[in-house]
């Protein structure tokens, strides 16, 4: 099926759009210097997709460095995937696919090795996409969320 909607960059232009994304997608929200600061420090895994002229998805990402999810390789770079959502109306179209493979396009020109992030326990739709995008459960981090919640912290290798 021709895809509907395009991948690119964030810009600055898009940060009203990408905050309200935010707000009405998920619990977890951020100031706005919040989320510019993540573009300014890592604007290759600052990724938007558009469907009509119209913002529909988001994904921002931070580079750290630490220890590996697998238990070995000391040190590396890993790419965090801080937050991604596509609004209602434009889920289940490979947008959020999309929208990571490009993310970590971008977390490999940094150099990271494993992308991971946090993933609330009860989030059937998230975690069904990082299934499929193959990526393991790691561990999970009990009472994570501020309202209790656990998350699960998910990885994947994404260099060999
Ligand atoms: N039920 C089951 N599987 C799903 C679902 C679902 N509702 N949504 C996605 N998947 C899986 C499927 O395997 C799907 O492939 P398929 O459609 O061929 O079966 C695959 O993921 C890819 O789906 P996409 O169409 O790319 O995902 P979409 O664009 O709909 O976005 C997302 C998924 C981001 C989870 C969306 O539902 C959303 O914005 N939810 C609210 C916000 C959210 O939960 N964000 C993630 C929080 S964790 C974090 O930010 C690190
Ligand atoms: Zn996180």
């Amino acid at each position: 099926m021709q895809q509907s909607f395009r991948i690119r960059k964030f810009n600055p232009n898009d940060l009203q759009i990408v905050m309200r994304i935010n707000r009405m997608c998920l619990p977890e929200n951020y100031s706005d210097m919040f989320f510019m600061d993540l573009y300014q420090r890592f604007p290759e895994t600052y990724i938007v997709a558009e469907e009509e002229g119209k913002i529909s998805g988001y994904i921002m990402c931070r580079i750290e460095v630490g220890l590996s999810n697998f238990g070995f390789g000391g040190l590396l770079k890993k790419g965090h995937v801080v937050s991604i959502a596509v609004l209602p109306q434009g889920r289940r179209k490979g947008v959020a696919q999309a929208l990571m493979d490009k993310a970590i396009e971008g977390m490999l020109h940094y150099n990271a090795k494993q992308c991971y992030l946090e993933v609330r326990a009860t989030n059937q739709p998230g975690i069904a996409l990082y299934k499929k995008l193959g990526f393991d459960i790691s561990r999970i981090n009990h009472g994570y969320y501020s309202d209790g919640e656990d998350a699960y912290i998910m990885s994947k290798k994404i260099s060999n």
